[in-house]
């Protein structure tokens, strides 16, 4: 007999194949009346998550029986751990099977961001090259100092990257580890250091926009900001104006605070480069991470640990 599970949302095309053949699923985004839902689903053991709805407090009380949340993915700011441990509920994410694609898009962003080859590029397109001549001069990589906030498993994978293009590295987490980069032990004092300030901790309320004007005023005007990590954990508006007025030379993002939505100004502007939240965004590693979603769900119903369980 398959287990019953509910799935919170539409997410990566084989890994929802696996789940509906697995297990018996309730899809909620399709139910009609989504309470009537999660009502007939009372029974229900197992949560499989996708997406940036919340799984909260209210969510579990509506499933009185559930014992697991898998979500796919390594960030869980949209699941609320105090309430699921309150609740003894078991809260999985895919940690690792990204840390490369993710670094390699972080790397990317530092790239496009400082010599601005998608700029350069919408000038060949443009027809511009033969009339106004050759695209402005950018600004090397090599020898600069690349700050990285939140210096865990995709930061160590962003920071050996960098070091390969002859960056330096320096970073700040609240604690010190044992690597042989140089610490700063606050924030302020990592971006004074840094030419190119990368955003790569978790989201939610911990980190709610510790990037802030003082932190961009201590990056500077020659310094860049680059965001993998959530659009939560950077003051959005502030980002905007700084890079409207030039207060900071430019920005490499692939997070939002709004996804889907982006603020219209930040497309007008030449001095940043924009993603739509695609570091993990590979056949391949997409594949990795629902293989462990699915995995963390089938070895909790065989009564196994699960493979990459969250502690609140
Ligand atoms: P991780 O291994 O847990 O690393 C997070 C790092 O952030 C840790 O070193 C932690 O060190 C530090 N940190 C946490 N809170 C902090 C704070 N308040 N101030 C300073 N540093 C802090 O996580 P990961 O696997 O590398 O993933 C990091 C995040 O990247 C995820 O949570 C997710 O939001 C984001 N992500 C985005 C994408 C994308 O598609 N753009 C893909 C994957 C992941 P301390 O505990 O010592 O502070
Ligand atoms: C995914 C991510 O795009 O793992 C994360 O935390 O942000 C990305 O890998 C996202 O989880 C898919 O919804």
């Amino acid at each position: 007999m398959k287990h019953q599970i509910v799935i919170t949302a539409p997410g990566h095309k084989g890994t929802l194949e696996r789940l509906q053949n697995e297990f018996n699923a309730i899809k909620l985004w399709e139910a009609p009346d989504r309470d009537a839902a999660l009502k007939s689903a009372a029974s229900v053991r197992a949560l499989a998550h996708f997406g940036h709805s919340r799984v909260d407090g209210k969510l579990m009380d509506m499933l009185p029986k559930l014992e697991i949340v898998s979500n796919f993915g390594v960030g869980v700011d949209q699941i609320d751990l105090e309430a699921a441990k309150k609740r003894k509920i078991i809260v999985t994410n895919t940690p690792d099977v990204l840390n490369d694609c993710v670094a390699d898009c972080a790397m990317s962003l530092v790239l496009n961001t400082l010599r601005k080859f998608p700029q350069s590029q919408d000038h060949l397109r443009s027809g511009h090259w033969p009339t106004k001549g050759p695209y402005a001069l950018t600004t090397s990589i090599g020898g600069k100092t690349l700050g990285v906030l939140g210096l865990g498993r995709i930061g160590e994978a962003i920071a050996k990257r960098a070091l390969a293009f002859g960056m330096k590295i320096r970073y700040h987490n609240r604690n010190k580890k044992n690597v042989p980069y140089a610490y700063d032990a606050d924030l302020v004092t990592l971006a004074k250091n840094s030419d190119v300030l990368m955003i790569v901790t978790p989201g939610g309320a911990g980190t709610a926009k510790l990037v802030n004007a003082k932190v961009l005023d201590a990056l500077g005007p020659q310094g860049y900001v680059v965001n993998v990590a959530r659009g939560s954990v950077v003051d959005e508006p502030v980002l905007l104006k700084y890079l409207q007025e030039k207060k900071i030379a430019g920005a490499g993002l692939d997070v939002f605070e709004h996804e889907p939505k982006v603020p219209a100004e930040f497309y007008a502007l030449d001095n940043a480069v924009l993603y739509p939240h695609v570091a993990s965004a590979t056949a391949e590693t997409r594949k990795a991470m629902g293989d462990l979603q699915v995995e963390n769900l089938h070895l909790h119903f065989a009564g196994k640990p699960v493979k990459t369980p969250i502690s609140a």
